[in-house]
């Protein structure tokens, strides 16, 4: 098999910022073929599948429809996070394999069941953490990885979009789904990513979380005013001792010189790092304003070709999910792939564990909530019982 017949199930926002790129612009394209497409929402539906030649007959509102219909090999699943799960499971008990954007899930039985899964089916997962891929990250894990900065004590890590993503008032509109941003908070869009590329480059286990939160912004939308956090900032306690802020949102002025204002900051025993990741080194002065290009994550070539890190994390992937189904992924590779440092679970057990931070806490003044002290080892034996077992060990 040369090719991943694929199904697609959500075309949102994702899908047009980095999937429709993937599947039929990068270097990965010929490694997928986009079989059927998936998404009860059927103006976006046909929008898509028209862009992209999808015939009728291949288009669904039900991705069951889809799964019984089409003979595929793959499913990506672009839902909103906390609909990943069942698209997942489904593929996968009909011996598909699966990929995700990050995250693996919103809740942490959520993410053990599609884990489970996945091993019971003999499938692989693949999850499209992006970050994970671009160049300094890896740079940095691998240089944290041979001792280069001794020991993490402390971290800042900063990821703010611009106001627009969260706007429900916006035209054109960020997200497909009208109520994305008071249904998920800037902790699962966005700590999620930053939280992950962290948790990658010193390969720790988190064991306590606290978040603070902030209502002030987005409250005052008009003429839609939306009920979700503007910003919020999570204290991860991690098993070495070491503290990192991961501080995300998404009120920033719209004329902010990047859609996502993002850096980190990392104090180690023996040196600091700094990835100042909104300053890729491109930038354009123009009519609309200063804006830094990132051609590290998109470069839209003059060919037409487009290539960078939000392209090759998940192409890298199908090609090992190709690999797999091939029965030539080696076994070291499709081990790895089984990790659940691998898969982000702990990522969503820190998102979790932070949503659940604040939603305990009676503690809001003024739009602003401080949060408690989450264990992490007693949310996993609260969420799964003996099974936390598995991965407390
Ligand atoms: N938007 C981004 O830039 C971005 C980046 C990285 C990861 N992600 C992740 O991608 C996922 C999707 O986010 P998005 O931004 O595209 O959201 P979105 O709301 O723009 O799109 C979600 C799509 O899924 C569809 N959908 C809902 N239920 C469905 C179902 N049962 N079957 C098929 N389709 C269904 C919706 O109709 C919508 O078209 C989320 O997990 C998000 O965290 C998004």
């Amino acid at each position: 098999m040369d090719r991943i017949r694929l199904g697609v199930i959500g075309v949102g926002s994702v899908v047009r910022e980095i999937y429709q790129h993937l599947y039929f612009s990068s270097e990965y394209a010929s490694l997928l073929s986009i079989e059927a497409v998936a998404d009860p929402f059927e103006q976006g539906l046909h929008e898509f599948c028209d862009a992209h030649g999808i015939p009728r007959e291949r288009r669904f509102t039900s991705y069951e429809s889809m799964l019984e219909r089409v003979d595929l090999d793959a499913v990506q699943v672009n839902t909103p996070d906390s609909l990943h799960e069942k698209p997942t499971i489904a593929a996968l008990e009909r011996g598909l394999d699966a990929m995700v954007p990050k995250p693996l899930a919103d809740t942490i039985r959520g993410a053990h069941h599609m884990i489970e899964a996945m091993r019971a089916s003999g499938r692989l997962i693949g999850v499209d953490f992006h970050k994970r891929d671009d160049p300094r990250i890896k740079e940095c894990q691998a240089r944290y990885g041979s001792g280069a900065y001794g020991e993490f004590q402390h971290a800042q890590w900063y990821m703010v979009d611009k106001l627009l993503v969260a706007d429900p008032n916006h035209e054109p509109r960020f997200f497909a789904s009208p109520d994305f941003a008071a249904n998920n908070s800037p902790i699962s869009f966005l700590t999620v990513h930053m939280a992950d590329a962290f948790i990658r480059i010193v390969s720790l286990k988190p064991v306590k979380v606290r978040a603070h939160g902030w209502k002030q912004r987005l409250a005052r939308l008009e003429p839609i005013a939306s009920h979700g956090y503007d910003l919020c900032d999570t204290e991860i306690v991690f098993e070495n001792g070491g503290v990192a802020h991961v501080v995300t949102g998404w009120h920033l002025p719209n004329t902010a010189h990047a859609t996502t204002v993002q850096s980190s900051r990392m104090i180690c025993t023996d040196g600091y790092i700094d990835l100042g990741l909104d300053m890729p080194g491109y930038r354009e002065v123009i009519d609309d304003g200063i804006i830094e290009r990132n051609p590290l994550f998109r470069n839209f070539e003059a060919d037409g070709t487009v290539t960078g890190y939000g392209m090759s994390r998940p192409g890298r992937i199908y090609r090992k999910l190709l690999q797999h189904r091939n029965g030539t992924l080696p076994e070291r590779e499709r081990s790895e792939l089984n990790d659940p440092l691998e898969l982000g679970f702990w990522t969503t057990v820190v998102c979790e564990a932070a949503e659940q931070s604040l939603e305990r806490s009676a503690d809001t003044v003024n739009g602003v909530t401080h949060g408690v002290e989450v264990d992490v080892a007693s949310l996993l034996e609260d969420r799964l019982g003996a099974e936390a077992g598995r991965y407390l060990g």
